[in-house]
């Protein structure tokens, strides 16, 4: 693999925690936040990380979506305060998937991050987002160890892939 970017889009540090262990696995690859990113033309591999909000992903981030350069090798990779496994933790990574149509999904990844007591009060006083703020109390450790080794083997796992053309 000759370049590989990781970005991501992170209002807390979550994804961001994330992104960096994803980067710390990789041989070579460069680690830069979304503002800070610019074109993923040019790169073989991008890996893009976000967090799931108002189910769904960040505006800036489905712009970047929509503009992939075609043909270029990704990998998805989110945080949510909703539990795993719920379909409320995929829903975001499945538009993004559809959005993302320009490049070559390799794969996702997902895992929960904490949310402030405040920000949890806050948002769950809406009936929109009731139902994921009941399980996001439960993220308070997250993304923890075993995340952060989960997104390592992902990270090595899509790096493996891409180096064999993606298949
Ligand atoms: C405004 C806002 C909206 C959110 N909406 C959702 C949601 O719809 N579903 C969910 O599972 N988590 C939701 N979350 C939780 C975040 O996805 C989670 O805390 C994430 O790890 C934050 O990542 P960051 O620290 O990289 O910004 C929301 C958080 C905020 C602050």
């Amino acid at each position: 693999m000759k370049s590989i970017l990781v970005t991501y889009f992170s209002r807390t540090g979550n994804t961001r925690a994330v992104a960096e262990a994803i980067h710390g696995a990789l041989r070579t690859a460069e680690i830069r936040p979304l503002r800070e990113a610019g074109s993923p033309e040019g790169y073989d591999l991008v890996f893009l990380g976000f967090p799931v909000e108002m189910h769904s992903i960040p505006f800036p981030v489905e712009e970047v979506l929509r503009a992939f350069p075609a043909g270029t090798l990704g990998a998805l990779f989110s945080t949510h305060g909703s539990l795993q496994g719920h379909r409320l933790s995929q829903e975001a990574l499945e538009y993004a998937a559809v959005l993302s149509s320009g490049f070559k999904l390799l794969g996702t990844f997902h895992c929960r991050g904490r949310l402030s007591v405040r920000a949890l009060e806050e948002l769950g006083k809406s009936s929109e987002h009731e139902e994921w703020t009941g399980m996001a109390a439960s993220a308070a450790t997250h993304p923890d160890a075993a995340d952060l080794e989960e997104a390592r083997a992902f990270a090595r796992r899509i790096e493996m892939l891409a180096a064999h053309g993606g298949y």
